[in-house]
């Protein structure tokens, strides 16, 4: 994007699942006034979408192949939050199963599907202020956004959040089952070769282990206020 067209703020806010970065990116985006835009959440809905169809999530031809006749759609309620649509029906609730997660972490390795996406998250920064979460966001997405932030946790940090997290929704999960597929989501997100997850060179790492909610909070605000000049 050329300096005339920037005319939004945009925050990139990476790192791996559970690190905290979904609840962090949505208040210090309503802190802010800007639009939270929860990336995952769309690679979720092609996920939902494959499995719900019984496409195998790995066969890269039949997901491409599905990609066309895809309608997806994002949009904000009156709360201000992001809810996912696939032709027409609400999935934001469905997209956060377990068993999704797995299959949005594969389709979401296959370079056909990153391509397909890509439009309607920089559509979103052209447009807005936002802060947008997600694995490849500082790097490929918005390689100009104006601050980045790479956020970091133990395995065993963001298991025991998550685990916390689907116990609160009513869908409990054993904790070592939550663990041993956040490693394997991570190893996924990780080795791919299309857009792996990985800190931008010009990102700002934060290790959030044993911080509280505020406490992460308060630091990504610091350093967003300091590189904005706010
Ligand atoms: O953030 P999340 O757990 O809701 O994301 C679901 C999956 O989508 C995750 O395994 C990785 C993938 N993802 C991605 O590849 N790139 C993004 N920008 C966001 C999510």
């Amino acid at each position: 994007m050329s300096a005339e067209e920037k005319k939004y703020v945009s925050i990139a806010l990476d790192g791996p699942s559970g690190a905290g970065k979904s609840t962090l990116a949505r208040s210090v985006a309503k802190e802010l006034g800007f639009i939270y835009v929860d990336t995952g959440a769309i690679y979720r809905t092609v996920g939902y979408c494959v499995q719900q169809r019984g496409i195998d999530p790995k066969d890269a031809g039949a997901v491409a192949g599905l990609l066309p006749e895809l309608d997806i759609a994002m949009r904000y309620d009156e709360t201000g939050l992001q809810r996912m649509y696939l032709d027409g029906q609400d999935v934001t609730g469905a997209i956060r199963l377990p068993e999704v997660s797995q299959c949005a972490s594969q389709v979401s390795a296959i370079p056909a599907v990153r391509e397909f996406l890509m439009d309607m998250q920089r559509d979103m920064a052209k447009n807005h202020n936002v802060v947008m979460d997600g694995r490849d966001i500082g790097t490929v997405v918005l390689p100009d956004a104006d601050v980045k932030i790479y956020l970091t946790a133990s395995a065993e940090d963001r298991a025991k959040r998550r685990y916390l997290e689907l116990k609160d929704r009513g869908t409990p999960e054993d904790y070592g089952v939550i663990l041993v597929e956040m490693e394997e989501r991570d190893y996924n997100d990780i080795h791919r070769q299309t857009a792996p997850l990985k800190r931008a060179a010009d990102a700002v790492q934060l290790d959030t282990s044993g911080f509280s909610f505020e406490e992460s909070r308060g630091k990504i605000l610091q350093l967003v206020k300091e590189r904005l000049g706010l």
